[in-house]
């Protein structure tokens, strides 16, 4: 059984009551006639009404700003591939484990326990979307803008799950099992317990508790999957240092795992990168269109910028060090220097305007090689550049354009760069970034614009936002993997 709701824009003032039916019957079939003929029109003119926009906005855009030439066939594309997804094609269905609350949400009602560093009540707020940054919006507009916390995709995820057309509530038919565990939040609430048992309780018991259900026999967890919104290395304890043991599991080694941050030496090959969640949360595709118009007709004064701090004694943020010389030298640079406290370089509106008036965004890897800046230069529509092939390459391979990585980022090796210190400057940035031809740039800075729906947390409470966002896309790439089983 799954739940299906249907709206294709906000145009449309069709909500109908959510309803229950098969997965395998057509899209509409619980629709009385008239309605699916009402709804007929209602769609066509929203499609109708979204073509229209965009032909509009296009000849808005003043010709320097290059992107005259406005897609709409992509635009529409972009809306029926949707509905593909929200058809749940080939008989793809998601089950939801209904776990004991101390697995999930009954970790929350500790919120203030969660992280070492940070009171995290206000960033499990809306399911995990955070606060709304509701400035944002005219007033009477659904929120869409949240200061979403980097952190927290498995909430997000989990809330998005609850709502999706792709669920299902019949476990003897599912093809996909969800196992919502919040193991980000448990494990940063524990990081600094001297207690390693405690550390690892809470995994171990959801070991047991998968292992004890009919479910998880059939194929042994070959069919069930885990959303965590912290990095790999949070979950890989070694010589008792940080973090818990979660992913060395033999039973979590069955499952696939989602993570904002996967080993890429990984030698189990389950786990599998996902977004970092940006602070964008739309409903409709019409809102994300809009946004992405905005953003290929944003004006781009500065060729690059560094949004960033220092990191003392890690050695893969030493090329930092660097990119903030480099960039406080050059004229064509805008440095957003982080601190230690509050600073702008936290605020999200002024980390998305200092990108969105920029052509190119600089990556330094940081604690670790992933950096949620790269999904916000993205929903900013500025091109990533990247020192390390582990920041984007060897991590979401769902997400990214396979092969050439020259489509959407610039390339260049850290290794060129951190000896690169005083006279012996071997790569100067500014230079590597000039020689790319104007034609070129516009490309890129194309396809970047074009990836923000699949890079995108739509908002949990759209049922069917009309796009294909980071959820379907996973969701997507689950069931491939999982029909390439042949379980
Ligand atoms: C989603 O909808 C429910 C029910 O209307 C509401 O209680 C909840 O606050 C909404 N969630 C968000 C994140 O807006
Ligand atoms: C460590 O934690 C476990 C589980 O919470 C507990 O049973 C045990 O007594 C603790 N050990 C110490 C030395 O505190
Ligand atoms: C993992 O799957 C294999 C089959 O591929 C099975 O033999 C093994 O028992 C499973 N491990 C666990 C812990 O369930
Ligand atoms: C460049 O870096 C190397 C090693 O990090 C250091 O030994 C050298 O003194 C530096 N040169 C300058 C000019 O800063």
């Amino acid at each position: 059984m799954v739940v299906k709701k249907q709206f294709i824009s906000s145009s449309s003032p069709w909500t109908e009551k959510r309803k229950y039916s098969k997965i395998t019957e057509i899209h509409y079939s619980f629709l009385k006639p008239q309605l699916r003929y009402a709804l007929l029109i209602c769609v066509s003119l929203s499609v109708w009404f979204v073509i229209l926009r965009c032909f509009l906005l296009s000849s808005f855009s003043s010709s320097a700003n290059n992107n005259k030439k406005l897609n709409v066939a992509e635009k529409v594309k972009t809306i029926s591939e949707s509905s593909a997804i929200s058809r749940c094609e080939g008989g793809m269905s998601v089950y939801l484990y209904d776990m004991p609350a101390e697995f999930n949400k009954g970790l929350l009602k500790d919120c203030s326990h969660l992280n070492t560093y940070t009171d995290m009540c206000p960033h499990v707020a809306n399911s995990g979307l955070g606060q709304p940054l509701s400035y944002m919006v005219a007033p009477a507009v659904a929120t869409t803008w949240f200061a979403t916390h980097q952190f927290i995709a498995e909430m997000i995820f989990h809330a998005r799950m609850e709502n999706h057309p792709c669920r299902t509530f019949d476990p003897i038919n599912a093809k996909l099992f969800y196992v919502p565990f919040y193991g980000g939040l448990d494990a940063s609430g524990k990081f600094h317990s001297a207690n390693l048992t405690e550390r690892d309780e809470l995994a171990v018991r959801l070991a047991d508790y998968l292992r004890s259900k009919p479910w998880w026999e059939r194929h042994h967890g070959k069919d069930h999957f885990l959303v965590l919104g912290r990095t790999a290395w949070d979950f890989l304890r070694r010589n008792n240092e940080f973090g818990n043991s979660l992913l060395s599991l033999p039973d979590v080694q069955n499952m696939s795992v989602l993570t904002v941050e996967r080993n890429p030496w990984d030698l189990v090959h389950n786990q599998h990168g996902i977004p970092y969640p940006s602070y964008f949360h739309p409903y409709t595709s019409h809102q994300m269109i809009t946004w992405q118009n905005r953003m290929r007709q944003s004006s781009r004064p500065h060729l690059f910028s560094f949004i960033g701090g220092p990191r003392k004694g890690v050695e893969k943020a030493a090329v930092r060090d660097e990119l903030i010389k480099q960039c406080s030298e050059s004229g064509r640079c805008n440095l957003l220097r982080c601190g230690k406290g509050p600073s702008k370089c936290h605020d999200p509106m002024e980390v998305l305007k200092v990108m969105s008036q920029s052509q190119f965004c600089l990556q330094a890897p940081g604690d670790s090689f992933t950096r949620r800046s790269t999904f916000d230069s993205v929903l900013a529509g500025c091109i990533p550049v990247f020192f390390s092939p582990h920041t984007v390459y060897t991590q979401y391979e769902w997400f990214f354009p396979a092969g050439d990585v020259s489509s959407y980022s610039v390339y260049i090796d850290e290794n060129v760069l951190k000896m690169a210190n005083g006279t012996e400057r071997v790569v100067s940035i500014e230079e590597e970034l000039l020689k790319i031809e104007r034609e070129k740039v516009e490309r890129m800075r194309r396809t970047v614009i074009n990836l923000m729906p699949r890079l995108t947390y739509a908002h949990p409470n759209a049922t069917d936002s009309g796009f294909q966002d980071a959820v379907d896309v996973a969701l997507e790439a689950l069931w491939a993997k999982r029909l390439k089983l042949n379980i």
